[in-house]
């Protein structure tokens, strides 16, 4: 098969989909690979180590698109590239489609295939440790002074408290907010609906500074709290929030909202996704860090992690084609987004209220046909 890897245009976003090391391995299965100039650039992948893989390089990402088949990204389709869609494409790459009706449209309009990375990590997603990790720096960044936080130091020293946060959501994000935060020294309050995911991270801090309960605890934590950094993987059917605007009121003057999840009006109220240029926003006092490609700003590790992860399932659909592959790898088809037209990803569906076809029913008459 025809596999192109575009340069991400988002801005600040140095990932790359696959690295050399990957396209050797699908060059050797017999695919044939086309890599935008530059994508590599700031993974420290230059040009010539994926020419000496076997790749050939693109001048533009128009150019890739009009020569391959599967096209493998890392975030959403942005509209700049919408021109070069056609209906014979398969995509995937993160699409974040629920919350994204104008990309769903477009690629619903075409007719092509395309399947939500984000959707596929049977083992969490290599993307989530780092956006844990980097943003509850930067939420830690932002509680000393010159940063208008409440200045107290993340470390106790001198008979004065550490810095307190809490943690909503232990999972992926959640567990690598939690090495940064507590590796500082902070003393840090975690919440979950899962007892699971609150037994696992008591087990693992059980020598810092550290307390898990049941999110039904937050509203009684809320006003100690320096930091606050939002890690649940929200429903984004749900109408009501985790901390409303009202809530803002009772928190700490100064504190700081770190939304690595950053749903818009999601579990936060006040969280809408900003960007690297300008990460922070105030409302009513509370500064809000809401960066939606947080592993962006480490793109020499977060590509490694990520093209590692991305790689069985483009060998799959680059031998079998898209929907055998998903009928084969059930993580696969998770991600299954949409095909000739028809919106098969049902949190798409459910949340922009139009109509979808359930994965089973879609996948059994693909068997059929
Ligand atoms: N900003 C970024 O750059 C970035 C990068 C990666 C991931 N994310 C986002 O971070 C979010 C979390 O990802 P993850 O990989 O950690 O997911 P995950 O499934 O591993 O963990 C989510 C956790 O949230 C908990 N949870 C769910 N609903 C809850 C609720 N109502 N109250 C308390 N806890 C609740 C779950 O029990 C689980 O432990 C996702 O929305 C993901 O898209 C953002």
């Amino acid at each position: 098969m025809r596999i192109g890897v575009p340069r991400e245009i988002k801005s600040q976003e140095g990932r790359v989909a696959l690295l050399p090391a990957q396209v050797k391995r699908l060059v050797d299965l017999g695919h044939s690979l086309l890599v935008e100039r530059d994508a590599g650039m700031l993974s420290e992948a230059p040009d010539s180590d994926y020419v000496a893989a076997g790749a050939s390089i693109a001048d533009s990402g128009e150019a890739v698109y009009a020569n391959a088949e599967l096209i493998v990204k890392v975030k959403e389709i942005l509209p700049a590239e919408f021109g070069y869609l056609r209906p014979e494409h398969v995509i995937f790459t993160n699409i974040h489609g629920a919350a994204d009706r104008r990309q769903v449209d477009r690629l619903l309009e075409v007719g092509l295939t395309a399947i939500a990375a984000e959707e596929t990590h049977e083992f969490g997603s290599p993307n989530s440790v780092l956006a844990g990790e980097i943003g509850a720096l930067e939420g830690a960044r932002l509680v000393l002074a010159p940063h208008g936080g409440s200045g107290r130091h993340f470390m106790a020293h001198f008979g004065a408290p550490a810095a307190k946060a809490i943690v909503i959501g232990l999972g992926g994000v959640g567990r690598g907010a939690l090495r940064t935060l507590l590796g500082l020294g902070m003393s840090v309050i975690g919440l979950d609906v899962s007892r699971g995911a609150r037994r696992e991270a008591m087990f693992t801090w059980h020598k810092q500074d550290f307390v898990a309960f049941d999110i039904s605890e937050l509203s009684a934590h809320l006003e100690e709290a320096d930091l606050v950094v939002n890690c649940v993987l929200w429903d984004k059917t749900r109408k009501d929030h985790l901390i409303t605007r009202k809530m803002l009121k009772r928190m700490k003057p100064r504190a700081v909202i770190a939304d690595i999840s950053c749903d818009p009006a999601g579990a936060v109220e006040t969280t809408r996704a900003t960007k690297w240029e300008s990460p922070v926003y105030e409302v009513d006092g509370i500064r809000h860090f809401c960066v939606d490609n947080i592993p962006g700003a480490a793109p020499v590790t977060a590509s490694a992690g990520y093209a590692e992860a991305l790689l069985p399932f483009i060998s799959l659909i680059a031998e079998h084609g898209p929907i055998e592959a998903c009928r084969r790898d059930r993580w696969l088809a998770r991600g299954l987004t949409c095909a000739a037209g028809e919106l098969i990803l049902e949190e798409a569906g459910r949340f922009q209220n139009r109509p979808f076809t359930p994965l089973a029913e879609f996948l059994k008459r693909h068997a059929a046909a």
